[in-house]
């Protein structure tokens, strides 16, 4: 293949979101299938069990990326491991270690979560996107900077807010977390708003409005309405569900709806005093 048609090859695997190796060692689909199929026919009985000498120079396996299959046992030890924290330290420790969801095997950061974990706001999104990813922090990216251009129409920054996601690893080429990885991630979400109690809670977007209000209503209803998230041990909290940073660059017509919510959010701050 020419550059040319490498080029175009590589743009159509990114506009598609794959744009992530697996491994460090290209992989040639093609010879693999080929040895697949020789391997096939010389299992077959009474085939001749000689291995095709290119077969043979190409039979050493990649290395395959190391996964765990997501099972409710995964989820079952996360809700332990994530109830056992007492601390936020402790939580961010235990959830990088954590290797029982897949997403962690294809993403170079746990993203935890950033700002000001005594602010009296949290804000929860979804999952880590590329930029997210690569620096470790959520929201950096384009979402992220609209996200901050929001903060600071209501007079806040990431020193007097605190920001996080449900899912703390980028799902490979931005896919939809699956529910059972979303079911695993939960009790470190929800155990980390447990821990920094915040007065206010704010969900970004769909998969975190449905997560953390425990509810199948779309977010085009949800939000501008306050509701409550209730922690495992029964903390209460007042949350305001709103549109995602992402849907508003994609529909900027909806930013008058953030902003009603926003400024809702601002009223309840002010309302909490000091
Ligand atoms: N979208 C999210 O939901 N979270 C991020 O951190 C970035 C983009």
């Amino acid at each position: 293949m020419d550059s040319a048609g490498l080029r175009e090859l590589l743009t159509f695997y990114a506009d598609a979101g794959v744009d992530e190796p697996l491994s460090e060692t290209p992989a040639n689909r093609f010879e693999e299938t080929r040895i697949e199929a020789e391997r096939r026919k010389e299992s077959r009985p009474g085939a001749d069990r000689t291995p095709a000498p290119a077969a043979k120079a190409q039979a050493s396996p990649r290395a395959a990326p190391s996964a765990v299959v997501p099972d409710d046992a995964q989820a079952a030890r996360a809700r332990e491991i994530a109830r056992g924290a007492e601390t936020l330290e402790a939580l961010r420790e235990q959830l990088t270690a954590f290797d029982g969801c897949n997403l962690k095997t294809t993403a170079k950061n746990t993203v935890f979560a950033d700002g000001n974990p005594a602010a009296p706001v949290m804000f929860v999104g979804e999952a880590p996107g590329r930029d997210e990813d690569i620096q470790g922090l959520p929201f950096v990216g384009r979402s992220g900077q609209l996200l901050d251009r929001m903060l600071t129409a209501i007079g806040l920054d990431r020193s007097s807010a605190y920001i996080s996601n449900v899912i703390p690893w980028r799902p490979p080429g931005n896919r939809d977390p699956s529910p059972l990885e979303t079911e695993i991630c939960r009790p470190f979400i929800e155990r980390h708003i447990e821990l920094v109690a915040p007065k206010v809670l704010v969900t970004l977007g769909n998969p975190s409005t449905k997560l953390l209000l425990n509810t199948q209503t779309g977010i085009m209803r949800m939000r501008g309405n306050w509701a409550v998230h209730r922690t495992p041990s029964g903390l209460e909290i007042p949350t305001m569900p709103t549109l995602h940073p992402a849907y508003l660059l994609r529909n900027p017509a909806h930013k008058k709806l953030a902003w009603r919510d926003f400024l809702a959010i601002k009223l309840k701050l002010e309302g909490l005093g000091d």
